[in-house]
């Protein structure tokens, strides 16, 4: 057997799969997110170990298996989060998450300090608010007592593998996201560390993602019923391990997620730039290659953000039905015509990552009247995230990166009339996997490869992954859609002087 478990933003995910990769038990548990200023994220680290303890305890317990027949555990989670450890391992400070936006006077900083260009050609990708490195100098240039007692750096997977096997470990595609690893040469830059004034005995060891970093500890093996025999294998950053998950291993392969952010992930065999930046360039989870991504920084948060505040009695309704909230909400979009009758949205909540590289643009709602219901703002919240989306894909397509198959998951990519969206908006099919556990899995198989299970990460996506739902573009929507984007893409423009 085999464990993926995967800390995300809104939840962390436990999955058990036999050697078939077939899903044996699964258990889940939410936490907060913390917004203490506008544009601001936090978590609580603790509260991503107690979720990791309690869910892999559910999930040996309810599969029944023997500890000794669990062979490898990896790990995947929300990239770019800072969590910061003193001199006794003890958390200095709520970890900053991807999606904050505080440190754009610490991106100059870097920018200034290792040069734009050399920056791009360490780094692959210019200084954003989003990566690690800025959230780093934000705390030394503003909390210099926490700095001073800081002794350890780690992203937020690899605090919970600390807790699990006490080793101060990561992996090349994660730390892609931290800005401070050569990403051609899959190491830590000195260079940019010494520019930086950041030592490097504060960062963990960097691994390739199947190669075991260590075994269960005594302690953690108590807490979960685990065997001390297990290994952990250095994982993945979610969207490295959801590539994995879904068969995105090899060039002309891509996938879109909608998670709490949404990405369109492209496989490169070489490491691929975009000049402007507009996309990131990390390492991947197979050794050797690299992928390019975009970012709609918040994509299912839209989503998450209009139930929560606006959808009170959708909520209420799904409730009394025993049925998913979101599952009621699809099934009104389906009813609203394309275009949510002139309505337009820009899911900018957190800033914008991919096209705009902008922490300091807001969401929109575009075209108000008093002809629109909540069915036709839902419709256009998630066109608008699609759009964005669709900014990805055209910038991949753009810098030539071979796009052959597109695939989609994360929570959004379970609904088919996003995912028909996409097919739409993209002028390309869409398709859906059979195994839905994305990242999980990924990283499961990561365990595999790690635990000799598997021969490599390829041929284990070959024997494990396969294609289930397809939805096909309809040229007519697709027409439709580019005028829409146009006016998307204008309204930003527009837009852009008055967020400042
Ligand atoms: C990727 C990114 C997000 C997070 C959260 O660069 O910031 O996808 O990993 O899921």
């Amino acid at each position: 057997y085999l464990i993926g478990i995967d800390i995300g933003t809104s939840a962390t995910k436990t999955v058990l799969f036999d050697e078939n990769c077939q899903v044996i038990a699964s258990a889940a548990q939410e936490y907060d997110l913390y917004q203490p200023q506008n544009g601001w994220a936090e978590q609580n680290p603790a509260d991503w170990a107690d979720a990791v303890e309690s869910t892999i305890k559910t999930v040996v317990e309810k599969a029944g298996v023997a500890k000794e027949d669990i062979k490898g555990i990896g790990l995947s989670g929300q990239m770019h989060g800072l969590v910061m450890l003193d001199a006794d391992n003890s958390i200095i400070r709520p970890s900053i998450i991807w999606c904050d936006q505080r440190t754009a006077k610490e991106c100059a900083e870097i920018t200034e300090k290792v040069g734009a260009k050399r920056l791009i050609e360490i780094t692959a990708n210019p200084a954003l608010t989003g990566f690690t490195a800025s959230k780093i100098l934000w705390v030394r240039n503003n909390e210099p007592e926490n700095y001073k007692k800081c002794r350890h750096i780690l992203l937020p997977k690899d605090y919970i593998r600390f807790c699990m096997t006490g080793d101060y470990a990561t992996e090349v595609s994660d730390a892609s996201g931290m800005q401070l690893l050569d990403v051609p040469k899959r190491n830590w830059s000195k260079e940019v560390l010494e520019k930086l004034d950041i030592d490097m005995a504060l960062l963990p060891k960097v691994y390739e993602s199947p190669e075991v970093t260590g075994t269960i500890s005594e302690a953690f093996a108590q807490k979960t019923g685990l065997s001390t025999k297990t290994v952990v294998v250095g994982g993945a950053g979610d969207n490295a391990a959801a590539a994995v998950g879904t068969g995105i291993v090899v060039e002309g392969k891509a996938f879109t997620t909608i998670g709490t952010s949404g990405v369109v992930f492209a496989h490169t065999d070489n490491v691929k730039i975009d000049p402007k930046g507009r996309v990131h360039t990390f390492c991947c989870a197979v050794p050797g290659c690299w992928h390019v991504m975009g970012v709609t920084q918040a994509a299912g948060l839209s989503l998450k953000w209009f139930r929560d505040t606006l959808a009170e009695d959708y909520k209420q309704q799904a409730q009394k039905d025993n049925i998913d909230a979101y599952d009621l909400m699809n099934k009104a979009v389906e009813k609203v015509p394309l275009g949510s009758r002139k309505l337009l949205y820009l899911p900018y909540l957190m800033g914008e990552r991919t096209p705009h590289l902008d922490p300091d643009c807001r969401g929109v709602f575009f075209g108000l009247s008093a002809i629109h219901t909540k069915a036709d703002m839902i419709r256009a919240v998630m066109e608008g995230v699609s759009y964005s989306l669709k900014d990805c894909n055209s910038i991949l397509q753009e810098m030539g990166v071979k796009v052959n198959e597109m695939m989609a998951c994360g929570g959004g990519g379970k609904s088919p009339v996003w995912r028909q969206m996409l097919a739409d908006m993209y002028g390309c099919a869409v398709k859906t996997i059979a195994a839905q556990e994305g990242p999980a899995l990924g990283v499961a198989i990561l365990a595999g490869v790690g635990a000799g299970i598997f021969n490599s990460v390829p041929e284990a996506c070959e024997r494990f992954i396969q294609t289930d739902k397809i939805c096909q573009t309809n040229t007519e929507n697709h027409a439709y859609y580019e005028k829409g984007h146009k006016l998307y893409k204008k309204l930003y423009i527009q837009l852009k002087e008055c967020y400042q």
